[in-house]
């Protein structure tokens, strides 16, 4: 059954859904003015999944004007934040309910792992909702003493329209990142989706509008970015704009958002190192490093794509590392529990990666393992025939740092091993970046693991261990990695300006 507005999809595992295919505004699935849509394709297979509406800048218009209305409206304006935490503990628990299918849509569209995106992007969706539900009611100003006969104290008070733009590579986490902090202080959204990966969050806007938040409080559209995204970040009635993605699409966004002055938060780019030091627990190193840079295929911000080692034990080292890549990294069907790595998210950042791994061979790098693509177009051209854009998990050895590999954001399963010979070289090395995200170091020593984490330009260390994100935890980059934190109760601080409001106590 295909209409317009929905389509009956089944997926591989069996899982049969009505996938809503509109723009969600005012909590109605709509048609694009343009009526333009976007196909979105199953990255294991190069098949077409369905096709989505795009929004135009007019969409984009429309959405916004929702939001302003639903932001001043009273059935917004006036709840209560316990009232606000009611609804989005209900989100939290419509999305635990439709568990294993959005699980399956995120397989589906972006070809992660089904056991992946049932164990850790829905409860993360989950947990961040309940964890901003939990401040909505305990986010309050201040008194000051200003002396008695006078009184001042501070209200948070929501921005407004937030437009918030968020990448393919975590579609519900990003989406919840930015939801929970907005809706918390009170904020209405104009949320847009990747047009790589929107089916997840559309789905889950039918269980926004079952939860009972009131018309225009979230809306959420799918578009392109340099029209619908690039139309949000520029609009003049939003508010905010809190984008998730590139560096050089961060770069336009603030210019775009500049133009009102609207508020900015921006997590972008990153080229994190991993400092394997000469007293580090090997075994402990190589687990997480694995982790660290081949988890969700590669395509994480704050992957640890920069290995760096100490010459003492950067032989046994690559040695454990290459062993827990052969051992874990199964490449396959996101939809067998044994997958550990799907197929990258699209042709294009297939084809990327495939450019770095040349790239890094043609600079003199030892190609240590894979280098080679597992499916897709790139094997098809060699005469077989092979779907999906799989990629081999990639590791590179005696790089110099001098090499595109180890200085640009690859974002796929391809790691650059280098060697360090002092504490002070290793620090130099890892800052030696326009990047700023996460770092992670290894070493027994906890003088040394608190010293270097402190040298470390990086908005987040992880001191043995990589990648341990929790949502309790403000996460955000330094340097051209970002602007602002999003988790945390430092996340909170985007979505409210704080009022000041002065007493003169001597009026009576
Ligand atoms: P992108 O940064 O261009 O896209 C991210 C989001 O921004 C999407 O929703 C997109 O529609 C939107 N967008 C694109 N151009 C825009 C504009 N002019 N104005 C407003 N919004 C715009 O990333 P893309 O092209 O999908 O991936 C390219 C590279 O970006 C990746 O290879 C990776 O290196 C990096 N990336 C980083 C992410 C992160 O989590 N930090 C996530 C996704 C990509
Ligand atoms: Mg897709």
């Amino acid at each position: 059954m295909a209409s317009d507005m929905e389509v009956q999809l089944t997926a591989p595992n069996g899982k049969t859904w009505t996938q809503p295919l509109g723009l969600f505004i005012n909590n109605k699935f709509v048609k694009s003015s343009t009526r333009e849509k976007i196909t979105s394709i199953n990255p294991s297979t190069e098949e077409e999944i369905c096709s989505v509406y795009a929004a135009s800048t007019q969409d984009v218009d429309t959405a916004v004007k929702a939001a302003r209305k639903a932001f001043r409206d009273p059935s917004w304006k006036r709840l209560s934040g316990t009232d606000r935490a009611v609804m989005m503990h209900r989100l939290a628990d419509l999305v635990g309910q439709n568990a294993e299918l959005l699980a399956t849509i995120e397989a589906l569209d972006n070809g992660k792992p089904y056991t992946v995106a049932l164990s850790e992007n829905v409860p993360e969706f989950q947990n961040v909702l309940r964890y901003y539900a939990g401040y909505a009611d305990k986010n309050f100003g201040q008194v000051i003493d200003v002396g008695p006969s006078k009184m001042a104290y501070t209200v948070k008070e929501p921005l407004g329209v937030c437009g918030q733009i968020i990448p393919w590579n975590f579609p519900l986490d990003m989406a919840a990142w930015k939801l929970g902090p907005a809706l918390c202080c009170g904020n209405t959204v104009v949320l847009k989706l990747a047009e790589q990966t929107p089916l997840s969050m559309l789905y889950v806007a039918k269980l926004i509008r079952e939860a009972g938040f009131p018309p225009g409080v979230i809306n959420i559209i799918n578009g392109h970015g340099r029209e619908a995204g690039a139309a949000l970040a520029k609009h003049e009635n939003v508010d905010k704009i809190a984008f998730t993605g590139s560096t050089a699409t961060g770069r336009e966004v603030m210019k775009l958002a500049a133009g009102t002055l609207k508020n900015i938060t921006l997590e972008t780019g990153g080229k994190s190192p991993l400092l394997v030091f000469e007293d580090a627990d090997l075994e402990l190193a190589a687990t997480w490093a694995h982790i660290g840079i081949m988890s969700n295929q590669g395509q994480v911000c704050t992957s640890t794509s920069r290995i760096l080692v100490h010459e003492a034990v950067y032989d046994e080292f690559v040695r454990l590392f290459n062993r827990a890549v052969e051992s874990i990294s199964v490449v396959g069907d996101p939809f067998d529990p044994n997958t550990f790595q799907g197929p990258q998210v699209t042709r294009a950042q297939y084809e990327r990666v495939l450019d770095y791994i040349k790239s890094g061979r043609e600079e003199g790098a030892t190609l240590a393992m894979g280098g080679v693509p597992i499916g897709g177009p790139a094997v098809a051209a060699n005469g077989e025939t092979s779907k999906g854009f799989f990629v081999a998990p990639t590791v590179f050895t005696n790089v110099k740092p001098a090499m595109k590999i180890y200085r640009e954001e690859i974002f796929g399963p391809c790691v650059a091993v280098v060697v360090f010979k002092t504490e002070e070289e290793a620090v130099a090395m890892a800052n030696d970046t326009t990047y700023g995200l996460g770092a992670a170091l290894f070493t027994r020593n906890m003088v040394r693991a608190h010293r270097v984490a402190r040298e470390i330009e990086a908005g987040m260390v992880w001191i043995n261990s990589s990648n341990d994100s929790d949502f309790r935890v403000p996460f955000g980059g330094v340097k051209q990695s970002g602007i602002g934190r999003e988790l945390g109760e430092a996340g909170l601080a985007a979505y409210s300006n704080i009022k000041s409001i002065h007493v003169n106590m001597e009026a009576s």
